[in-house]
This record gives C-alpha cells, structure tokens and sequence, in this order.
C-alpha cells in the first residue's frame, strides 16, 4: 500500500522528449491503468517508477519520499513477456521472488527461512492455479500459466507497488478472462497499488480504480520529439473495488462486513 507522487516529471533522451510535463497523485492502494498509443512512453513511465530510468526533471515520491534511484523489493514487475527464468522450475522460480527480496543480505535462503518461503510458493502457487505444475520448467507452460508465474514470483517479493506493462496482451481471450478474476481477488486481498500498462480499454475499465490516457498534445512528425506525451485523460472508475468498501465499511462501523455494503 503506497503512495505514488509524480511532480513534474520530464523523461528525455537527448533531444528527444519522451513525457513531459506529469503531474500525478496516486492514492494507496489505487488500481491505476495506463493507456496510450505505442511509443507514447508508457514503458518508459514504468521503468522509471521501478527506478531503472531517473527523470529528466521533476521528481518521483512514494510515501512522500524520493524514489531511490535503483529497483528495488518496494517494487515487484510484470513484462509482457519473459519475466520467469526458463533454467528454474515453477517452484525455484517462485521462490526466488523471495530471495530476491532478501538479495541484499544473503542472496539465497536456507534451512528453516527455506522451508518456509517454499511451503509459501506451494499456497501462492495453489492460489494461481499452478498446483502440481511446481517441477516443471516454465517452457513447458502455457502462456498464460507463465503470466500467473510471473504474477506468482512478482508477488512473492512482497512489493507495496505492483508494476504490470501489458501483462496480459499476448493471452487468449478465455484466459485473460480467468486471469482478469485473479488479478481482482489479488488486489483485494492485499494491500497492493497497482500500475498497469494495457492496450486494452475494456480491460483498464474492468480492472482498474482510475484511468489515465498519455497523448502528445502535438503529433506532427516534424514536432514528434520536441514535443513529449502527457496525461490527457483522467477518469474515476466507480464503483470502488470490494476491499476500498470494505475499509470505508469498517471505519465508519468498526466492524469487517463487506457483505452489507453490497460488495
Ligand atoms: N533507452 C532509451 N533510449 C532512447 N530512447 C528510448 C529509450 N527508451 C525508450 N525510448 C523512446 O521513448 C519512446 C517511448 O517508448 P516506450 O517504450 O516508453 O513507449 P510505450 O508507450 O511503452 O510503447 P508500446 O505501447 O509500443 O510498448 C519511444 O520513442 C522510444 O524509442
Ligand atoms: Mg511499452
């Protein structure tokens, strides 16, 4: 659950402006979708917020506090493609996501901190709908059975900010369906921000709180890159998500009934 404070925040390479001139508060636990045409900077929105690109100008705050300026567990990711390691098992690459999370210190984990981030890859895995893939090697998955992996090992880091570019765009529409369901239980149940990358209105629409569409205010070839993509669009997506009634629900009643308030 965070925060995310966009200030003015440019991103150029060389003479080329890529963004310009975005100004945005995400509240915590926001589902925001992003969408825009291809090479508007959506990718390069979300590299910087992972902290693998810094800003031209302006500033990026979580929390209120500056982003450090390299990736890290705060922040788990989803590609489009790629993001699970073909020489590990579903199991050892779950797991991983774990390691990971601790890199700083050991880099791998053993005997009883082992066994524990194992039995909570099992559960994870189960809750992705992987149980009794967990020996196999992700080529011998199905795309959409690697995406739930990829979510599986993201979630595994335990990131407060979940990162998704078009995670979802190469799957067949039945299976992106089954995963939209998953994506939606995940959020509500943990304390989650996500930013999602989509081509896909319907899918911004169904998963996301808020959406927000990049444009160039001037697209004329010759103005392409002097001119950077900006937030054009800002919609509110109501009604608000099952866990945000929940927590309106027991602030006012102190009591955890969702049910009651029709979620
Ligand atoms: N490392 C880089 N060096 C130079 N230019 C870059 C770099 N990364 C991105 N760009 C440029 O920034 C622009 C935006 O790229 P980006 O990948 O963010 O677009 P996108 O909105 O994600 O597109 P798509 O929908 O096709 O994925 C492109 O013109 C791209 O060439
Ligand atoms: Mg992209």
């Amino acid at each position: 659950m965070s925060a995310i404070r966009f200030d003015n925040v440019w991103k150029e390479y060389g003479d080329h402006i890529v963004l310009e001139q975005i100004t945005l508060d995400v509240e915590p636990r926001a589902f925001l979708a992003l969408v825009g045409p291809s090479g508007c900077g959506k990718t390069t929105f979300l590299r910087m917020l992972l902290g693998e690109e810094s800003p031209t100008r302006g500033q990026i705050l979580v929390d209120g506090v500056p982003l450090s300026p390299e990736p890290s567990a705060d922040r788990g990711v989803v590609f489009q493609r790629y993001s699970v390691f073909p020489h590990l098992t579903v199991l050892q690459n779950v797991v991983l996501g774990r390691e990971l999370q601790h890199a700083k210190i050991t880099g791998r984990l053993f005997g009883s901190a082992k066994r524990a981030a194992t039995d909570e890859a099992m559960a994870l895995l189960a809750e992705v709908g992987l149980a009794g893939q967990e020996s196999k090697y992700p080529a011998a998955l199905s795309g959409g059975m690697q995406q739930r992996l990829a979510l599986a090992q993201a979630i595994m880091r335990g990131p407060r900010i979940l990162l998704l570019d078009e995670p979802f765009g190469a799957l067949d529409p039945g299976i992106r369906a089954d995963i939209h369901v998953l994506m939606k239980r995940l959020w509500n149940e943990t304390e989650l921000t996500v930013v999602m990358v989509t081509h896909d209105l319907s899918e911004a629409f169904r998963l996301a709180t808020r959406v927000i569409a990049f444009e160039r205010n001037r697209n004329r070839p010759e103005e392409r890159e002097r001119y950077g993509a900006t937030i054009s669009r800002d919609l509110e997506i109501y009604p608000r998500r099952t866990a945000e009634v929940r927590r309106l629900a027991t602030n006012r009643s102190g009591r955890d009934d969702p049910a009651k308030h029709g979620a």
